[in-house]
């Protein structure tokens, strides 16, 4: 069953490079509502954590050091059809690839430090969600 909700990080690169404002707005511009959200910095053991699911591919290691190297934004979103809707708006894991006006096309510089991250089913929405926030958290 859907929940619609989905949760994202805007990551290091883009907080970095001063995007979180423009990433943001192209959110809720999207329709989706903020429920949650925090201004945070990972270490290395939260992003293992975080991206368990990756450990052994060859890029874990290196996702989970820029991963932790600089603060992050971590949000849960709502909106009908939230998952599916959220992946278009971000467009491909690859900025290369990403279509035309998305978050990646816009703001991300590569397959790793590519601007946001958003869940890929509802049940990893909810596990992620529950990573950042507490039930006092979301509005
Ligand atoms: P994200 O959607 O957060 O999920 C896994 C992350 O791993 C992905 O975005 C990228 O930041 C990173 N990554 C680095 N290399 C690859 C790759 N070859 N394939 C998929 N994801 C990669």
């Amino acid at each position: 069953m859907s929940t619609n909700r989905t949760f994202t990080m805007i990551k290091p690169d883009a907080v970095a490079n001063g995007h979180i404002g423009a990433i943001i707005n192209d959110i809720t511009a999207a329709g989706f509502k903020i429920i949650a959200l925090k201004y945070t910095k990972l270490t290395e053991e939260t992003a293992g954590k975080f991206y368990e699911v990756h450990k052994g591919r060859p890029f874990y290691t290196d996702l989970v050091t820029f991963m932790s190297s600089g603060p992050i934004v971590a949000a849960i979103l709502e909106k009908d059809n939230a998952i599916e809707d959220f992946r278009k708006l971000i467009g491909a894991t690859n900025p290369a690839d990403a279509a035309e006006g998305t978050i990646r096309n816009k703001y991300a510089n590569s397959i790793e430090a590519n601007a946001v991250h958003g869940s890929d089913s509802d049940e990893n929405a909810a596990i992620e969600g529950d990573f950042f926030f507490t039930a006092a958290e979301r509005f």
